[in-house]
């Protein structure tokens, strides 16, 4: 192929450890030290951000987590309204759609079918909208503000085509059909998108987007400094071969990064895994807490983490196997029945899920390669679903 494997086994293991690069490449061009730059959305981005008073971002699989996580960011960090959902399940629900809306489409590939009839359906709508009302007809309301941005991975693909505005990430050709360094240059996508939409909008401070700028120079060396924890994780690994199933548990941006872990362990080592928002523990899956099912813990030093803590003991008591990815600073290890990583440290709201996502991408990678799945080409999947 015309991509080399290079030391690596894998094109995923390869990816994974691209990562750093592959950020470095994103924000190359869109932020100085202490500020983005929001004409890399396009000439238009200014006029259009001003104007727009909420989001609402469609995707397919791992895109699609990248957008829940954004969903985090764009209502705690900059107070702007945003809703998520597959979109497979937009296109047939008939939606609401309100004025004044950016819809953000997120793929790799700019080729899956139902991300590119979802923003074909929006460009329709818009459309037939505005000619019901010139033709006065009807009394729906003309619906106006509409836009559409996609963030890509492929330059010239069919979304890049259909989109109003164009946001590329340059995570590079990704091979393995699980998505690594797409997903984690989506979400350095994503941040910039906010931190541009917020500034224009006035909905944070500069000092806010000095810092977001400068976390987000720092991310390159903090995944490095993640993905320094390979061989702990493939010890943990080794506990993990003979099990049949998992539970990831997060909390805020932690969840959809809880829900991306259990779907690469899915993927790639066909071990059953789901994700819960550990408050959501008691409501069910506590009920399957035994020594057969481990749990993976998302555990950054945060405001939630004592919530977190509390959770983490009752899966304990009930014998479940316990592994935590915290922070250097925390106290969880202190505590027997615990297998903890203690993998980052100065992590801030906007890189902590990228960096605590790299973690889970090792895990599965190793749990997949001690299986001998055939990591890069799981059974069933394709890298690209262009058919519905
Ligand atoms: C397939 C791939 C996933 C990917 C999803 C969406 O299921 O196996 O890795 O996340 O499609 O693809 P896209 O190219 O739209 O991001």
């Amino acid at each position: 192929t015309a991509v080399e494997l290079g030391e690596h086994r894998h094109y995923m293991h390869k990816e994974i450890f691209e990562q750093p690069q592959a950020v470095i490449d994103t924000l190359e061009g869109r932020i100085t030290q202490e500020q983005v730059l929001v004409s890399s959305f396009g000439h238009q981005a200014e006029t259009v951000f001003q104007k727009i008073e909420r989001l609402h971002i469609i995707a397919c699989g791992t895109s699609y987590h990248a957008g829940m996580v954004a969903k985090y960011w764009a209502e705690d960090i900059f107070r702007i309204p945003c809703q998520v959902e597959v979109a497979s399940e937009f296109r047939y629900r008939n939606p609401v759609v309100e004025n004044n809306t950016l819809f953000i489409t997120i793929s790799q590939s700019g080729e899956t079918a139902d991300t590119l009839a979802a923003l074909q359906q929006i460009k329709a709508m818009r459309q037939s909208q505005s000619s019901e009302h010139a033709a006065n007809e009807t009394n729906v309301p003309e619906l106006s503000g509409i836009s559409t941005l996609t963030i890509c991975n492929v330059a010239e693909s069919s979304l890049t085509r259909e989109a109003d505005m164009v946001f590329l990430t340059h995570a590079g050709p990704e091979i393995g059909v699980a998505s690594t360094k797409a997903f984690t240059t989506q979400l350095v996508a994503l941040a910039l998108l906010l931190t541009s939409i917020g500034k224009v909008k006035r909905t944070i401070p500069e000092s806010r987007e000095n810092l977001i700028t400068n976390g987000l120079q720092k991310l390159p060396n903090l995944i490095q400094q993640a993905l320094m924890h390979e061989q702990e994780i493939i010890d943990i690994a080794e506990t993990f071969a003979d099990k049949q199933h998992a539970l990831f548990l997060g909390r805020g941006t932690m969840y959809p990064i809880a829900m991306e872990g259990a779907l690469k362990l899915k993927e790639i080592s066909y071990i059953h895994a789901e994700a819960y928002p550990a408050g959501e523990l008691k409501h069910g899956p506590l009920a399957l807490i035994d020594e057969n099912m481990p749990v993976i813990a998302i555990a950054p030093l945060d405001d939630l983490l004592e919530k977190l803590k509390s959770n983490l003991q009752e899966v304990k008591a009930r014998g479940g196997q316990m592994i935590v990815f915290e922070d250097e600073r925390s106290d969880i290890s202190s505590d027997s029945g615990f297998k903890v990583v203690k993998a980052t440290t100065n992590v801030g709201r906007i890189t902590a899920p990228i960096t605590y996502n790299i973690l889970l991408q090792l895990l599965s990678y190793h749990v997949a390669l001690i299986k001998g799945t055939d990591v890069d080409q799981p059974r069933n999947l394709a890298k690209s679903v262009t058919v519905e």
